[in-house]
């Protein structure tokens, strides 16, 4: 565990010197212009690219592309490989949150897996801002209640979250809400960009205040609306997901629980028996390890269906949201 962190710190250090395309050697500012303007923005997407596409869509040279493509590939931060033990030392570090509802516990396995992004998707109102609150709590709670101990640190895409209600869930567990509510830092996100920054940040806040539960409510909201179209859908891709794979990395690297929410969008064809997909695609459905699918039941009932999981088997199960939050209901 310990040296998986110290190599992951590394890592991260080696990140916050991030290269820019200027870096590649036989890169002027000109050629880095044409670059750009052909949505080659970093040095990854040069180093995947090929010397003839580049070509057509810069008017550069096909060797000279060919030579930044080979400069690129010797500087991109590919990561490191890691060996078996490694990562199963690393695995052997996972601790599962509840999610204040037995039934939804038992169906990711046991509670919220650190190391790993679990996406609650559903309509409005289908309650993923609940569960949010609810787990913002669930993390202060000692270990002993299926909690961390730990602190909470929120990205709130649509300004949706309510220090009243924590209390309200806090009151509901017993416990102080003065505390919970202090060790919950929220930061609103104005857009996509400051979303990518805030997801950036939370890693140095950790460092200052240890936070084993990082959500992001919503994932898309942003994306979604300033990515509008087919033009703009791979860029809004690679940017979703970078930003996954950051959250990713917090997670890993603090033993954290990453929870993010998703919208649906009306799709023609039939998702599951509903007209609906999540947003974002492959890129949101293969970085997110735990897929939960949420929607409405009757009287406060709302039914969780667990999507895609790795290793869990699929199935659904009800849960209750009310006054006192995220409860079985029963
Ligand atoms: P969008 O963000 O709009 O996509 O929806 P969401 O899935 O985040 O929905 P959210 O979690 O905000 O759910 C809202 C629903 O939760 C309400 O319609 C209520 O049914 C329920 N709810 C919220 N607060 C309370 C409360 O204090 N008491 C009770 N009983 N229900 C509540
Ligand atoms: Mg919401």
């Amino acid at each position: 565990m310990e040296k998986n962190e110290k190599k992951l710190k590394e890592d991260e250090t080696e990140k916050k010197e991030e290269i820019g395309i200027e870096d590649i050697p036989g890169v002027g500012e000109a050629t880095a212009e044409k670059l750009r303007e052909s949505n080659y923005t970093d040095v990854m997407a040069i180093a995947v690219a090929s010397p003839s596409d580049m070509a057509n869509l810069t008017g550069i040279g096909e060797g000279a592309a060919a030579k930044i493509i080979a400069a690129a590939r010797k500087i991109a931060d590919v990561g490191n490989f890691e060996t078996g033990d490694e990562i199963y030392q690393r695995r052997k570090g996972v601790q599962k949150l509840t999610s204040g509802s037995h039934n939804l516990d038992t169906l990711l396995g046991g509670g919220l897996e650190t190391q790993a992004i679990s996406e609650f998707f559903g309509e409005f109102g289908s309650g993923k801002t609940q569960i949010m609150h609810q787990l913002a709590v669930t993390a202060t709670m000692p270990i002993e209640r299926g909690g961390f101990n730990t602190d909470v640190i929120i990205i709130d895409t649509e300004n949706t979250f309510r220090p009243e209600r924590i209390i309200q869930m806090a009151k509901a567990k017993d416990l102080d809400s003065d505390e919970v509510l202090a060790r919950i830092r929220v930061a609103r996100a104005y857009n996509s960009h400051h979303q990518i920054l805030l997801g950036d940040r939370a890693g140095e806040i950790a460092k200052e205040h240890p936070a084993r539960l990082l959500i992001v409510d919503s994932l898309t909201s942003h994306f979604r609306s300033e990515y509008m179209g087919r033009g703009s859908l791979s860029e809004r891709q690679q940017l979703l997901n970078r930003h996954m794979h950051d959250l990713l990395r917090f997670g890993t690297l603090h033993n954290a629980v990453i929870a993010v929410t998703n919208q649906v969008s009306a799709r023609p064809d039939v998702f599951f028996g509903d007209p609906m997909a999540p947003v974002g695609g492959n890129i949101v459905g293969h970085t997110a390890t735990f897929r939960i699918y949420l929607r409405k039941g009757k009287a406060g009932k709302r039914i969780a269906r667990l999507i895609d999981s790795p290793y869990l088997p699929e199935g659904e199960t009800v849960l209750q949201v009310s006054e006192d939050g995220v409860s079985d209901g029963t």
